[in-house]
């Protein structure tokens, strides 16, 4: 235990992609995003750790150095990818913390392998903490993980991150072994939520369901303090800055706007192939855009990066069908040969690519009828260095809080999503570079490096942090 890790990120999975060498040898890469950029510096300098599951079904791989961060996998048989993943995370809790956009699903053997796996993870975490460790364990995936840890190793200190939204007292009441999972995140010293209003929920929820008395942001439960509070997490500014500026990713910039149509407008998606994310909703209205003659496939063209997702789970294989039938039906419609109004991409695209696309926008869309915080959204606005594109964002995602002179639109309502996207089309270019400056001074002083920092002195001590 001495000889462990001073900081322990937890999280279902590690920040790692398996690719193939020069070598023609299976290797680790470190995974591009955000979250792994802030925290993988951390790691390193305070000899961190990070556990999680590679994302492969029955992998043995052992304990692994990748990038200077020590990784230790927490291996998940097909049977708990299944009932812990599919099942209870991304079948029941996922929908249930959207607000229900999709119906959740109960079973009992999800709700035991659930806990089973949340286990694993708190006893592999157990083992390589050091004596009076900071650990900070994320998302919904790991909801039991605080209480467990603290159950084994009262010595740590334990942050809690929720990427997601959490629900209101009565959506949450209706999880089964509700007060389980509630007291799992009470096992934490601070609880780290997107929004203000999700850690008042979740303080609420601790008054109704435990009778407990919270008062301004934190409850006293079992003797201790618990914190609940916002930190909207960010991006690597730096990071899309620099890829924004690379002279390699402006010419496929300009390579794909030929490519599309030099004069045409670029309407751009890019999503999880996910049902929280509104993509139907969004093609839905530029069909009827082009239906009623407000835009014309000469002037204006769609296109959607979906990255698969969850593919395994229903409700993800039947969202992909509706897309792509919608899809197939406006360019039957709409289209010219060599022309079509919608390109639909399901695929992942490297961090390059996507800068190349941000770059080549007039307006991006970025419609989830719900979402925690998205960081798409943040993307594009930190590589509009040229302080040209419009944003279209829904007053759903946590994003919107920060981004309020993006052009906000209530996604579930296909009518305003239209007025959404004509409004960005048509703003003159001033009022466009305006908003667009806003939003670079707003994100640029926020980005996921000081979230991190942020979170991390409140766990040491939340009565200094700065706030
Ligand atoms: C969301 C969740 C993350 C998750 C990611 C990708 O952003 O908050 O916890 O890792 O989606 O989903 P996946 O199921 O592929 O990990």
């Amino acid at each position: 235990m001495g000889d462990g890790y001073s900081f322990v990120v937890v999280a279902n999975r590690l920040p790692v992609d398996r690719t193939t060498g020069e070598d023609g040898g299976q290797q680790w890469t470190r995974s591009p995003g955000g979250l792994v950029s802030a925290l993988a510096p951390i790691a390193r300098t305070s000899g961190g750790a990070w556990v999680g599951w590679t994302g492969a079904a029955d992998d043995d791989t052992g304990p692994q150095e990748v990038d200077g961060i020590q990784l230790r996998p927490v291996p998940l048989s097909a049977q708990d990818v299944d009932q812990y993943y599919e099942g209870q995370s991304n079948s029941t809790i996922w929908p249930l913390f959207h607000d229900l956009v999709e119906q959740p699903v109960h079973r009992r053997e999800w709700r035991q392998a659930y806990e089973a796996v949340n286990r694993r993870f708190a006893e592999a975490t157990a083992e390589v903490a050091a004596d009076g460790a900071t650990v900070w364990v994320h998302d919904y995936q790991l909801l039991l993980v605080p209480a467990m840890l603290r159950s084994l190793r009262p010595d740590l200190r334990i942050g809690f991150f929720l990427h997601i939204p959490f629900p209101p007292v009565e959506l949450f009441m209706q999880l089964p072994r509700r007060a389980e999972l509630l007291r799992g995140l009470l096992g934490a010293d601070l609880v780290g939520f997107q929004r203000p209003l999700a850690a008042q929920n979740f303080l609420q929820l601790a008054g109704r369901l435990l009778g407990l008395q919270p008062h301004d942001d934190r409850v006293c439960y079992e003797g201790r303090t618990v914190v609940a509070r916002a930190f909207p997490i960010s991006i690597d500014v730096g990071e899309i800055d620099r890829l924004a500026a690379d002279p390699d990713v402006q010419l496929e910039s300009e390579r794909l706007r030929a490519d599309l149509g030099d004069n045409r407008r670029l309407l751009l998606g890019v999503d999880r192939l996910d049902y929280t994310k509104g993509i139907e909703q969004r093609v839905e209205a530029f069909g009827e855009l082009l239906a009623e003659g407000a835009v014309s496939n000469d002037e204006v063209v769609l296109v959607q990066v979906a990255t698969p997702s969850r593919m395994r789970v229903a409700q993800y294989q039947q969202l992909r069908e509706r897309v792509e039938r919608e899809v197939g039906r406006i360019n039957g419609e709409y289209g010219a040969v060599g022309r079509v109004p919608v390109h639909y991409l399901f695929q992942s695209r490297s961090p390059e690519e996507l800068v190349a696309l941000y770059l080549a926008t007039d307006v991006m869309l970025v419609t989830p009828l719900r979402d925690g915080m998205n960081l798409v959204a943040k993307e594009f606005v930190a590589a509009r260095r040229d302080e040209l594109g419009a944003l279209v964002l829904s007053e759903f995602t946590g994003a919107a809080a920060e981004l309020d002179d993006a052009f906000l639109v209530n996604p579930h309502d296909v009518e305003d999503l239209k007025r959404g996207m004509v409004a960005a089309l048509d703003a003159p270019p001033d009022e466009r570079a305006v908003r667009m400056r806003r939003m670079r001074a707003r994100v640029h002083g926020h980005d996921v490096d000081r979230w991190a920092r942020q979170f991390l002195a409140t766990l040491d001590d939340p009565d200094r942090a700065e706030t």
